[in-house]
């Protein structure tokens, strides 16, 4: 069966997670990846994995996209039809099947990624693609749980959006950078901060641990995680230090101390250095840690000054190679309205 997936941000964090999770994915338009799978139930479950997935589509096989056949499929009391293709207005569309059908209630969609997910829960619609030049109809059959999603975001105990916590579904999307079945293997964050990595990695199903540098940080991640029924081992550690502590790690996936927020320009120069001396510390300590073959996913982040752009990514060229190969650089992520970019880097401990 073929499906598509519809994802939120078009960004390099998304693809990447798609190509690492999604076996032979394509991409069929921006933001929207084509897949096969074996049954709705398999991909509906690979779907709900993925941080960036917001709704999957199946496709109605036999059914061109003509107002009469899909007036067909109709069973519910409200439908929306989206056209992926650029061939003309959803909503003539729509008035057309109505006009077929002759009852029921069409929903508009704003633009290509249909209705919403609120919308489509809430209410019962069939909600259809149409695609005129592959002559192709999909159907919608799940949308991302957006209320779960925002819990994680704004309403764990400790959840402060000024604290420069990383988002839950990048968080997630980090996670599933990590190219391993999450059953039986430890996933540590060295850099926990409030959890947000080691909340993700706990539902994909891996053994979790964390430590921060900071007693409070490693509270507040501990009541995060039993918020939702999550047990991890947690230490007060400076990251360059993690091998004191851990050992046998199957990945590490980390954001990490990113700088003070709101540097001045004349700052960044002397800020650079000193973090990539943490990271540099903590890339060679880590080598103790990991597993031979385990994977680290971490952020690292670039600053531009005006006349320089700094990137402290930079670090993992040179001695380093002797320990990781680099599975992958340049997966970028920021918010928009962010002034350190983040580079997201995958490393394999040979
Ligand atoms: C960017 S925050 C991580 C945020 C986390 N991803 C979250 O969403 O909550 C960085 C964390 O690194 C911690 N930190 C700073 N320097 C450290 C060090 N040398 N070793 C360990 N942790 C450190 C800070 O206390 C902070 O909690």
């Amino acid at each position: 069966m073929r499906f598509i997936i519809f994802v939120g941000a078009s960004n390099t964090l998304a693809e990447s997670e798609i190509e690492t999770q999604v076996k032979g994915a394509t991409v069929l338009y921006p933001n929207v990846f084509l897949f096969v799978s074996s049954d709705v139930e398999t991909a509906q479950a690979l779907a709900g994995k993925l941080g960036c997935s917001i709704k999957l589509a199946k496709e109605s096989v036999g059914v061109a996209p003509v107002a009469q056949s899909i007036a067909d499929l109709i069973t519910l009391k409200n439908f929306s039809i989206t056209c992926l293709d650029n061939l003309g207005d959803s909503a003539k569309f729509d008035q057309e099947v109505k006009e077929v059908r002759g009852k029921g209630r069409f929903l508009e969609s704003k633009d290509i990624f249909g209705l919403t997910p609120i919308l489509i829960k809430k209410h019962k619609i069939d909600e259809f693609f149409i695609d005129r030049n592959r002559d192709e109809v999909w159907q919608t059959v799940w949308v991302h749980d957006y209320e779960h999603w925002i819990k994680k975001d704004r309403h764990m105990p400790y959840a402060n959006a000024k604290a420069g916590i990383l988002p839950p579904k990048i968080a997630r999307s980090m996670v599933n950078l990590v190219p391993l079945d999450p059953a039986g293997k430890l996933l540590v964050d060295p850099f926990c901060g409030s959890g947000r990595v080691l909340v993700e990695a706990a539902e994909l199903g891996y053994e979790i641990a964390g430590s921060d540098i900071l007693v409070n940080q490693v509270h507040e991640s501990k009541i995060n995680l039993n918020s939702l029924g999550f047990q991890a081992k947690m230490e007060v550690l400076d990251a360059t230090h993690l091998s004191d502590r851990f050992h046998d790690v199957d990945a590490i996936v980390t954001e990490p101390f990113l700088g003070k927020p709101h540097l001045r320009p004349d700052q960044i120069q002397y800020l650079v250095p000193g973090l990539q001396k943490l990271y540099l510390g903590c890339l060679k300590d880590w080598l103790k840690v990991l597993k031979p073959g385990g994977y680290i996913v971490m952020v690292f982040p670039s600053f531009d000054d005006g006349k320089h752009v700094y990137k402290t990514s930079n670090i993992v060229d040179g001695k380093l190679e002797l320990g990781y190969n680099q599975l992958k650089r340049g997966i970028l992520y920021s918010r928009p309205d962010a002034d350190v970019r983040r580079e997201i880097v995958i490393l394999q401990k040979k």
